[in-house]
């Protein structure tokens, strides 16, 4: 089991299989890109089963979502995602992705075993697409989120990030579009975690306004407590249902006290936050020869050492090394 000093049981793995991606969001990476982890420091195909088989197998763990950069990069996901599903404590699999790609891998996903997708989308403006991820890709993340629909990979999630002057006045009509088309609107308040560290707090989007900006035009309804669990986001009731819409904050409503997560980077560090300041190297054991009850000793310790909460709120807060991009959100 995955247990930390506060009670928390850690059930819930992310792992980030690449740090590369096809876009440039502003409030994640710079137009150049990023110094991108070289392939010999990645954990292979078969690292990477051996790490969430021991996972699943020995520390508790129910739940994988597979996360990037962006995650459709990665050659080997689907023999990934299809070795997973064939373990006898088989998981359940997500993914988080930017949508691109996944019009074309939607059916062999599902087919290898993922059970849904989330999928990054601020905007349905071409145009403010464009500005705020630097590349002309809108309609294939259309695409990609109808392929995924269509596929069954359900309930389809969609994360919006509202940007001041950007997309701010957006958020109604991309509830009213989720709403049509059955997806599920999330909308992240963003968080100090871009590579150019030029996140404000004064300038951020809060769960306040996006809400005050909704209720302008539809009724919400919050959702009964007992039923968000560990998830990060917080849940309305749309018009009286059967549609929701979800408000992941962060920044101003952390949920720190409820998490049930622990991550492993594409190069195999185990972080226990995302706002870890400090990362286990379980790469090195792993290709020094440990056995299994080594790696699960040393996911165990690592975890242990999980710190209350992401720090946002203390004046010494401490931006982490790695970006989002590399973390995998
Ligand atoms: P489900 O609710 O299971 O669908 O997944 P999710 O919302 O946890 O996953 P997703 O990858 O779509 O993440 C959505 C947003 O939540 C991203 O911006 C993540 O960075 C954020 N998030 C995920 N896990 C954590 C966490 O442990 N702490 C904080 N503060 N944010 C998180
Ligand atoms: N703050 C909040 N969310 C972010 N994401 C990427 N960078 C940030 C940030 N700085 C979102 C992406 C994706 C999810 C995994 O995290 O839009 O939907
Ligand atoms: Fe890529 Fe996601 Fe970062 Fe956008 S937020 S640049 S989609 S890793």
């Amino acid at each position: 089991m995955l247990i930390d000093t506060f009670g928390r049981v850690a059930t819930d793995l992310r792992v980030s299989v690449t740090d590369r991606c096809n876009l440039r969001c502003t409030y994640c990476m710079p137009e150049e890109g990023l110094q991108w982890l070289a392939k010999p420091d990645l954990l292979t195909d078969d690292e990477i089963v051996r790490l969430i088989t021991l996972a699943v197998d020995r520390l508790g763990i129910d739940e994988v979502r597979f996360t990037g950069g962006e995650p459709l990069l990665r050659p080997g996901l689907t023999g990934i995602i299809d070795r997973v599903a064939r373990l006898a404590n088989r998981p359940r699999m997500s993914l988080t992705t930017n949508g691109i790609g996944l019009e074309r891998t939607a059916e062999a996903l599902r087919d290898a075993g993922l059970d849904r997708v989330n999928v990054s989308l601020d905007t349905l403006r071409p145009d403010v697409f464009q500005a705020m991820t630097r590349r002309k890709r809108h309609a294939d993340v259309l695409r990609g989120l109808a392929a995924a629909h269509a596929a069954g990979l359900t309930p389809v999630k969609i994360n919006a990030v509202l940007m001041p002057g950007r997309n701010d006045d957006e958020a109604p009509d991309l509830l009213a579009w989720a709403v049509e088309h059955d997806y599920e609107l999330r909308f992240i308040e963003q968080m100090p975690l871009d590579a150019q560290h030029g996140w404000q707090r004064d300038g951020m989007i809060t769960a306040g306004d996006i809400l005050a900006s909704l209720r302008t035009r539809f009724t919400l309804t919050p959702e009964a407590a007992e039923e968000r669990g560990a998830a990060p986001a917080e849940r309305w009731i749309v018009d009286g249902g059967p549609h929701r819409v979800g408000v992941i904050a962060s920044v101003t409503r952390p949920f720190c006290q409820a998490c049930d997560r622990t991550r492993l980077t594409a190069d195999g560090q185990i972080r226990t936050c995302l706002f870890a300041t400090e990362e286990t190297d379980l790469r090195a054991a792993l290709r020094a020869g440990a056995s299994d009850d080594d790696l699960a000793r040393i996911w165990a310790h690592a975890m242990w050492g999980k710190k209350a909460g992401s720090g946002l709120d203390d004046p010494a807060f401490l931006q982490p090394d790695r970006p989002m991009s590399a973390i995998g959100g």
